[in-house]
């Protein structure tokens, strides 16, 4: 039995759903009755509702556990201390693998949600937990929460420069090696680093789009406080607010990019192109 928490956000619907494909036998932990709801229409048919920074939620979901694809709730402020806690309740069943979803380069401090992964992941060394590890960058899928701006005004708007390199990995790609590392043999003291086959910059990837959807696309820089205003007014936390501010000085001095070869090599395919999951995503989405 593969446990799998924070299974009712993006990336854990997207892992579940390739573990199910290949007829794993899968637990989620998810916070509320809807996210129960959510995970039951995805496949999953145990389901356990609980606050994964609780201790006693964690001794009974690791009850009968063999495996854990753990993954923290997006710029949650005790990232390190759930991850700590993980590793330790996963360590009193013994597990027999524990995989830990980070991102690429966990080792930038100026993040403080990379840092804190990097902290989760040297614990997890330290654990003697056989681990595995996956470090993916930017979703592809990212870019869907501007689809109303792209598609009505032509617009993505950034709070960093649009000539910012990314190489964005399709989030099914990511949960296709999820699934590879908890079914298959020899993922044991991996860590791996999941990058899309593209480099591009926001200029580029607007490009892409505006031959996709039959209208141009721009980039338009709005400034941090700008930024800052809207995110405030659409109450996320003060943590969250400050570590993505952070990420956005980092992405507009260097970008966030890496190489796509592990990948190919896991998926012993060639992983979703930025064109191909436009193709795809926007031209679905506009003929429905
Ligand atoms: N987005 C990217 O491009 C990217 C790239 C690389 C790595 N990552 C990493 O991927 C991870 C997951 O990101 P995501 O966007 O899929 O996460 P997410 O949407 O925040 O999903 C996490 C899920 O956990 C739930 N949750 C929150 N607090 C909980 C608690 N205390 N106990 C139990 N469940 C709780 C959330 O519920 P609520 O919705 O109610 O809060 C949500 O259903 C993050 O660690 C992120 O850093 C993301």
């Amino acid at each position: 039995m593969i446990l799998v928490t924070g299974a009712a956000g993006k990336t854990g619907q997207a892992v579940v759903r390739a573990l199910l494909a290949k007829n794993q036998a899968v637990r989620t932990l998810v916070r509320n009755e809807a996210q129960s709801e959510c995970m039951a229409s995805v496949g999953d048919t145990d389901i356990v509702i609980g606050d994964m920074s609780v201790e006693s939620v964690l001794s009974n979901v690791f009850e009968g556990i063999r495996s854990v694809y753990h993954i923290c709730p997006n710029m949650h402020p005790d990232e390190l201390n759930i991850g700590l806690a993980m590793i330790s309740a996963a360590k009193n069943v013994g597990v027999t693998q524990f995989v830990f979803h980070s991102v690429l380069h966990p080792q930038i401090e100026a993040m403080p949600h990379h840092w804190q992964k990097m902290r989760v992941e040297e614990a997890l060394f330290a654990s003697a937990i056989p681990f595995t590890i996956l470090q993916p960058a930017a979703y592809m899928q990212n870019i869907l929460v501007e689809w109303e701006n792209i598609v009505q005004q032509g617009l993505i708007r950034l709070p960093y420069s649009s000539e910012s390199k990314g190489s964005p990995v399709d989030l099914n790609d990511v949960a296709d090696v999820a699934s590879v590392a908890l079914s298959e043999r020899g993922h044991i003291g991996a860590i791996y680093e999941l990058c899309g086959p593209d480099v591009l910059t926001y200029q580029e990837q607007a490009i892409i789009l505006s031959t996709h959807i039959d209208r141009e696309v721009y980039v338009d820089q709005m400034s941090l406080d700008e930024w800052k205003t809207q995110a405030y007014g659409v109450g996320l936390s003060t943590y969250s607010v400050e570590s993505l501010l952070k990420m956005f000085s980092y992405y507009d001095e260097h970008g966030f990019w890496g190489s796509s070869l592990v990948l190919c090599a896991l998926l012993q395919r060639p992983p979703i192109s930025f064109v191909e999951f436009v193709h795809s995503h926007f031209k679905r989405m506009i003929n429905d």
